[in-house]
């Protein structure tokens, strides 16, 4: 193979894994303002959380799509587009596809409902479920670092584990104010409408 060549398709193949790095620095800042949100009193200030929470998650959706069209188009390793539908077949790390699969199915879930719920506030039934729903954001957040830690080339390098590491410490921090700044429920139903 030409060394332009080579040069071309390892090009794709860092892109695919920076895209993968900052797909889950994303997610994580969205996830810790979508904590820390309902402890914030001022509206002005719960204004900008929220803007700043959406423009995470969305970015975090687009590099996601890009980690993934890179890693398919990439012909370092051989992944199949299929492996979106049924990555128990990936020939590359199995387990780590299936996980990293699951992540996205959950996390363009929680987007889906997130993006309706402006939409579908009106209706009763949907503001009850709409909790419950964005879980999905939260457990396709855990699903993501699982596949960070098993999947990458560089999971054991002390760069990468030190982000991944600062991502799960960001979140349980954040889930440690939440709680200490739980609001009752009564309340909370009027903020978030
Ligand atoms: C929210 C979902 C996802 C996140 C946050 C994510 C993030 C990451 C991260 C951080 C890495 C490590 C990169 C490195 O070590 O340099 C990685 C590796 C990888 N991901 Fe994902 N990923 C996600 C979903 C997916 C999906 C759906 C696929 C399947 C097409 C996939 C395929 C891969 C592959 C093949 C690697 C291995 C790259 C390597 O060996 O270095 N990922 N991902």
């Amino acid at each position: 193979m030409a060394d332009g060549e080579q040069g071309r398709l390892m090009t794709l193949w860092y892109l695919a894994r920076a895209a993968g790095v900052v797909t889950m620095v994303m997610f994580t800042l969205s996830a810790v303002l979508g904590m820390v949100m309902p402890g914030v009193r001022r509206p002005e200030r719960r204004f900008w959380l929220q803007y700043v929470h959406r423009s995470a998650a969305v970015t975090g959706l687009v590099l996601l799509a890009t980690h993934v069209v890179a890693v398919i188009a990439d012909s370092y390793v051989d992944i199949s587009p299929t492996v979106l539908v049924w990555p128990f077949g990936s020939g590359y790390r199995p387990f780590a596809m299936v996980i990293g699969v699951l992540a996205l199915y959950s996390l363009v879930l929680a987007s889906l409902v997130g993006a309706a719920r402006g939409r579908l506030a009106v209706s009763q039934s949907f503001t009850k479920h709409w909790r419950k729903l964005h879980i999905a954001a939260s457990v396709g957040w855990l699903l993501s670092i699982g596949h960070a830690l098993l999947a990458g080339t560089d999971r054991s390098t002390p760069w990468m584990l030190g982000i991944t590491l600062a991502c799960l410490g960001a979140v349980a921090t954040a889930g440690a104010y939440r709680l200490n700044n739980a609001t009752p429920k009564t309340t909370r139903a009027w903020r978030t409408q």
